[in-house]
């Protein structure tokens, strides 16, 4: 695992567009699997930006969501979905048909169309780099603690903790119970991962998450058996990592570790 501690948040979210664009200039019809929640908007910012200032190319890149609210249509505001639509795909090239997200208002048997998400990214050719963030609790997508780390893609029962995070962004509305996810076992699966992760409310379950032992109480965790996981992290957010000072070392040497991005 390349953990990376960036001076500032916003240094992250410039070094995290970097290597997914390096990325797609490297092989421009990459399947970027995409993360929503509060730690991404940032990157998708700076993505937007490196589209309008280097014509950074989207439109043969296929794009994956990782979760979504059950229950929420993609025209819900508090979808995430439309927080994708929001903040990338209507300020770049996308092309529509390579939009893929799973949807919380899927009709009929729930469980079907999830195989069916499973079957669409393999038949696409699997995910080459998958964007992550993490919850307090140490969950990956919506994958709550003591979920399988074989687990696929699948509808899962919110815990309290993550619902109570979720209020400060639910405005006036109740947060959903139930969420449809990539399992533990779908992400494992993508050819890299980037998690991220900013601020002091993230240092613990980033600890437990990439020092701690491997566990399910600590979904996170698994990212430890990735052969390739990069981790963006700010100080805060590494604030209580035990080998700090050799990942600041290694950050430095970023362009030599990474001299061709992510996949
Ligand atoms: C959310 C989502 C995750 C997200 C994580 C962190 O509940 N299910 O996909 O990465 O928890 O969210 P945030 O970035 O808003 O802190």
């Amino acid at each position: 695992m390349l953990v990376v501690i960036t001076e500032t948040i916003e240094q992250g979210h410039r070094t995290a567009a970097s290597l997914v664009g390096q990325s797609i200039m490297k092989n421009p019809t990459l399947r970027l699997g995409l993360a929503a929640g509060k730690t991404p908007i940032g990157v998708y910012q700076s993505l937007v930006d490196l589209y309008r200032s280097t014509h950074l190319d989207f439109s043969g890149v296929e794009f994956f969501s990782l979760d979504e609210f059950l229950g929420l249509p993609a025209s819900s505001l508090n979808s995430y979905a439309a927080l994708l639509h929001q903040q990338l795909f209507r300020h770049v090239n996308a092309t529509f048909g390579n939009i893929h997200l799973l949807k919380g208002d899927a009709q009929g048997d729930i469980m079907s169309y999830c195989h069916s998400y499973e079957q669409l990214i393999h038949d696409r050719g699997g995910i080459d780099v998958q964007l992550l963030g993490i919850g307090i609790n140490g969950h990956l997508a919506f994958n709550e603690p003591m979920s399988s780390f074989r687990s696929r893609t699948r509808v899962c029962l919110l815990s309290a903790e993550t619902r109570e995070a979720l209020s400060r962004t639910f405005n006036e509305t109740e947060v959903p119970e139930w969420a449809v996810t990539m399992g533990l076992g779908t992400i494992a699966e993508a050819r890299t991962l980037l998690m991220l992760a900013f601020g002091k409310e993230k240092a613990k379950a980033v600890a437990q998450a990439v020092e701690g032992p491997l566990t399910a109480a600590i979904p996170a965790s698994s990212i430890q058996l990735h052969p390739h996981a990069v981790v963006i992290l700010d100080p805060e957010a590494a604030g209580d990592l035990k080998f700090k000072d050799y990942y600041q070392q290694q950050s430095s040497h970023l362009a030599l570790l990474l001299p061709h991005g992510l996949a």
